[in-house]
């Protein structure tokens, strides 16, 4: 259903691969609400990925762009501008990789050259993102940049390792430099903090299916979707939130404030053999 939240605004999105990609989903989405917009991802991603199909399905030019790479993401930010006809409106920044994680390279024995990486491409490409946009003032009065983070960079989380470090400074970029294009722009920069997500990223977490059971059975309203996370963004990219910035926005069913729930401590008790103690009490071992 569209409210024509977007109408007549040009964005960006940096990371739709194939159709699990919450990237995927906001460009869809967006759309819907009357945005026109460009689509970008590494050249190898547009080679190997289904993001064609999206473009031809959403009538979006495909960018083909390294977004740890200055001078292609100058390229992304002029074609963007010729092709939509003027000043962008709103950028998702959808990235994720980790080479150490890709190379089961646990987190006392990380590859440094590899944790380089995994900041450039995930958070430093944020960065420079705003960065070249803000130099070559393309992004309109009043608009909003967005990152999906997750919560793993406040909490500690089972085998997330390098990326944990990345969505702390992806976090951090948000807020400072949300103050400086806020001041001298009015644009907004926030970050959303997900629920974990089957997507090809999602899945190159450690144990991530039992980390989505967790996740869920934790959240008074379960886990978000990837839709539910391009409906959030939507919000975000429109006039509906033109105050908030530097925030970290969790979008994860409740998580976050959770410390047991009913459901998880029925699970967790399940593991263990149940007996009476002397005292009749119900006990665990
Ligand atoms: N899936 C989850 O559980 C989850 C939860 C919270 C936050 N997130 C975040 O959401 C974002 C999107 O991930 P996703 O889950 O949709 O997975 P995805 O694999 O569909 O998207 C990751 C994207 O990053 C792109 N990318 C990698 N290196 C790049 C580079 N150098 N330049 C440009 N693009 C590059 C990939 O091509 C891919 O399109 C990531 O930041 C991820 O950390 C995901």
């Amino acid at each position: 259903m569209s409210n024509n939240l977007l109408k007549g605004k040009r964005g960006i999105i940096f990371g739709a691969l194939n159709e699990m990609s919450i990237a995927w989903k906001v460009a869809e989405r967006a759309v819907e609400e009357g945005a026109v917009i460009t689509l970008t991802n590494t050249p190898v991603a547009v080679r190997m990925g289904q993001v064609s199909e999206l473009g031809e399905k959403l009538n979006a030019e495909i960018i083909p762009a390294d977004a740890t790479n200055v001078e292609d993401l100058e390229m992304v930010f002029a074609k963007s501008m010729e092709i939509l006809g003027g000043k962008i409106d709103f950028v998702l920044h959808s990235i994720g990789m980790s080479p150490n994680v890709r190379k089961k390279r646990p987190y006392d024995d990380l590859d440094y050259d590899l944790l380089n990486k995994t900041l450039d491409i995930s958070a430093i490409s944020f960065h420079k993102m705003i960065q070249v946009a803000k130099k070559m003032d393309a992004i309109a009065e009043n608009g909003s940049i967005l990152a999906l983070s997750y919560v793993a960079a406040q909490r500690t989380l089972f085998g997330y390792n390098d990326m944990a470090d990345a969505k702390a400074l992806l976090e951090s970029i948000a807020r400072s430099f949300g103050y400086i294009y806020g001041r001298e722009k009015g644009v907004r920069i926030n970050t959303i903090s997900q629920s974990p997500t089957m997507t090809t990223a999602g899945s190159g977490v450690k144990g991530m299916e039992s980390l989505m059971d967790f996740a869920n059975r934790m959240s008074p309203l379960g886990n978000a979707s990837a839709e539910e996370c391009a409906d959030y963004c939507i919000v975000m990219f429109s006039d509906l939130t033109r105050k908030v910035t530097m925030q970290n926005l969790y979008h994860d069913g409740g998580f976050s404030s959770m410390g047991m729930s009913l459901r998880a401590m029925t699970q967790y008790n399940k593991s263990f053999d149940e007996y009476r103690n002397e005292n009749g009490d119900i006990c665990y071992g």
